[in-house]
């Protein structure tokens, strides 16, 4: 059995992927790490900063960990609000992790994300090998995240693979402080009080992905032979791409909803990043492919929020 440590185990991803780990492979395969921890979760759970390099790389070794994921992050818009925590927590985090794997000999997992992308990329759909200068500090940190993961690849071997997420719809974690987190932020407000304010305009198409495919793509790249993982830096990863408007017409075939477009800095950030991804080489290399669709989608997130908030999700 695998000894699995997750680290910013109970955010957007890990909240997911713990609990899909631990069914996989034994409650005791899997340690789930944050800086702070749920009350209620069932597993091995403890506090680790990412950012104490000393004290990262003496829990692997105590704890004889073969295979991280490092998912401990700022997203896009709280990376703006804290651009030296940005640097620290994305990058000097990372190469500690590498450090370690080099170290002793550990297979990894590090996300990248469409914010690696910027204004002068070439756009829809978006190719895997493409210009890569973002305006942002988040883009900024996953841009030199993945060099460096190829870095630590070709020079010391390091076994590190990471996928381009696009925005993730989850309802496990709480909402992050992300642009694409709109529409997930959405489906609280609808449930609780029928309106929504959104910071991007009504027509601004992003790259999402629900929970299911991203952590179907995060456990398949890693269990996929190392002889098949031709890109080292990171993988494009594509399954729906839908605007707000697109969103809340399909939020309306279930409830109602009454919607206020504010486009703030948000939609600076949005206009940056593509619309749609052509992630061939991830299915061609090992075998990625999307399950869920927007309308599932949309009734996924429409009967687990509203249990989680407890209240009625107010089907027509
Ligand atoms: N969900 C992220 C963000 O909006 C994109 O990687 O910051």
């Amino acid at each position: 059995m695998p000894k699995i440590l997750v680290t910013g185990a109970f955010g957007q991803i890990g909240s997911e992927l713990v609990n899909s780990l631990q069914n996989k492979f034994g409650t005791d395969s899997v340690i789930a790490t944050d800086i702070h921890l749920p009350k209620n979760f069932v597993g091995n759970a403890e506090i680790l900063d990412v950012c104490d390099a000393e004290k990262y790389r003496q829990f692997v070794v105590d704890n004889k960990i073969d295979t991280i994921y490092h998912l401990a992050s700022l997203l896009s818009v709280g990376g703006e609000a804290n651009p030296d925590l940005a640097w620290t927590l994305n990058l000097g985090s990372l190469k500690t992790m590498l450090d370690i794997a080099r170290d002793h000999k550990i297979k990894c997992f590090w996300p990248s994300s469409i914010a690696a992308f910027g204004k002068t990329s070439l756009y829809d759909p978006t190719p895997q090998h493409n210009i890569l200068e973002p305006t942002t500090i988040y883009g900024v940190t996953k841009v030199a995240g993945e060099l460096l993961c190829q870095y630590y690849f070709l020079k010391y071997g390091v076994d590190v693979r990471s996928v381009r997420y696009p925005g993730i719809i989850q309802y496990k974690g709480d909402v992050g402080n992300g642009t694409t987190e709109y529409a997930i932020a959405i489906f609280y407000d609808a449930l609780k009080t029928g309106k929504f304010e959104c910071f991007l305009k009504p027509d601004a198409k992003l790259p999402m992905m629900f929970i299911d495919d991203a952590i179907a793509a995060t456990i398949g790249i890693m269990e996929a032979s190392a002889d098949a993982i031709e890109i080292r830096t990171s993988y494009n990863l594509s399954a729906i791409s839908f605007s707000p408007e697109k969103l809340v017409q399909e939020i309306r075939k279930n409830i109602a909803l009454k919607v206020k477009y504010k486009p703030d800095h948000h939609q600076t950030i949005a206009d940056t990043w593509p619309k749609t991804i052509d992630d061939s080489e991830a299915r061609k290399d090992w075998g990625w492919k999307n399950t869920v669709d927007l309308p599932k989608l949309v009734n996924i997130m429409l009967k687990e929020v509203s249990e989680k908030i407890g209240v009625n999700d107010g089907k027509k």
